[in-house]
């Protein structure tokens, strides 16, 4: 018999790669939808599994469709990729952070220890719960945290109510502790997409300036496709466990910059830069970089994708999609 997994957030950016990655490997793949007139299916069209995915709608705001659906699917995994994820957001819209990312896992938690309790179970936990905290100039598991937005906040209670299920009632529940991963599908509120969106508009003469905040801030950036993987992994170990994964070398937003515009052949870069306050963040997270030696050696985890072959990979698949809105 085919595994089955559910995913939730499977129209964001990891939920489609992490599809892929199951559905290669022979998964049956069920994605949390929520009721839409018009659902958008395009990051799953990018990367052609549209209609290899099997639908079915709930809310992570609304237990009884998560206790239905644990009850009628008993799937072998659950991986809780929805949320809130945008922090700027947050701080605006705090409430409805903390609904979906906090008690949308307790719900699924919660779901599944009393329907389903074998089903394995993987929350997205963030590098942001660390925050301002450090061991060394890296984060690693044992790093204290020390979240600085409402975001950071709601997956902290996310982290710590996934350990506890873990601990209390005997449940296959892991923590992937993920840094920064980004990919052509990324949000374009997201830094990274959105310099790489607005550098080929600039190429293709649609955008004059590119505004932004804070480009001290340094992220420990990905592949979202290599770090699905790790998440895979975690739920095939003998035992339930918490992993930071990264990538161990961070960069600032001015370097990716600079080389987003570099691999468009955009000469002069600051003079499209703007800076704009409504960009900068009430409590920021100056430099994450992780150390990611338990899931090298646990997992046996590594990431493919280095950060220029992640920046030219973004890039490119911006200007091939402006050129043809520029052209038509
Ligand atoms: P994303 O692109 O923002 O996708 C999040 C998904 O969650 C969206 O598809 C969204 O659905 C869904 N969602 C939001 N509210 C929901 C609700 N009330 N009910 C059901 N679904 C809901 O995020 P991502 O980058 O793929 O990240 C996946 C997960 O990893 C998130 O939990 C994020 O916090 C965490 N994480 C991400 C990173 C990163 O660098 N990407 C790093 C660490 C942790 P709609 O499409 O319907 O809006
Ligand atoms: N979004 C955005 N827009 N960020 C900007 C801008 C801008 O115009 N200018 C500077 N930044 C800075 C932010 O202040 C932050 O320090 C950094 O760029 C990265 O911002 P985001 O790309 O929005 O990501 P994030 O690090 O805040 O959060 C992402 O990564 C987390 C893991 O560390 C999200 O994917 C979270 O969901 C995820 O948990």
């Amino acid at each position: 018999m085919k595994k089955t997994a559910l995913i939730t957030g499977i129209l964001g950016q990891d939920g489609p790669y992490l599809a892929k990655f199951l559905i290669r490997r022979d998964y049956k793949v069920y994605g949390l939808i929520r009721r839409y007139s018009n659902p958008n299916f395009e990051n799953l069209d990018y990367l052609g599994i549209t209609s290899k995915v099997e639908y079915v709608e709930g809310d992570m705001t609304d237990e009884s469709s998560l206790l239905n659906l644990i009850r009628l699917l008993r799937p072998n995994e659950v991986y809780n990729l929805a949320a809130q994820s945008f922090v700027g957001s947050s701080f605006e819209q705090a409430k409805l952070t903390t609904e979906v990312n906090s008690l949308g896992p307790l719900y699924l938690l919660n779901a599944i220890k009393l329907f389903s309790p074998t089903t394995k179970f993987y929350q997205a936990s963030t590098s942001e719960m660390f925050g301002l905290q450090h061991t060394n100039g890296y984060q690693d598991e044992k790093t204290p945290f020390h979240p600085r937005s409402p975001y950071g906040v709601s997956k902290v209670y996310a982290y710590w109510i996934t350990v506890n299920f873990r601990e209390a009632y005997g449940l296959f529940a892991c923590n992937g502790i993920l840094f920064n991963h980004e990919s052509p599908i990324r949000g374009l509120q997201f830094v990274t997409r959105k310099i790489t969106d607005g550098v080929a508009k600039i190429k293709y003469g649609l955008a004059k300036e590119l505004r932004l905040g804070n480009l001290d801030a340094k992220r420990d950036w990905g592949f979202a496709g290599d770090y699905v993987e790790a998440m895979y992994l975690m739920l095939q170990q003998e035992n339930p466990d918490d992993y930071v994964v990264g990538t161990g070398e961070n960069h600032s937003v001015e370097e990716f910059v600079q080389l987003a515009f570099k691999y468009a052949d955009i000469k002069d870069w600051k003079k499209y830069i703007v800076i704009d306050p409504q960009f900068k963040r009430p409590s920021e997270v100056p430099n994450l970089k992780a150390n990611p030696k338990k899931a090298f050696e646990k997992l046996g985890w590594r990431p493919k994708i280095s950060f220029q072959e992640l920046v030219k990979m973004m890039v490119e698949a911006d200007l091939k999609r402006i050129k043809k809105t520029a052209e038509s």
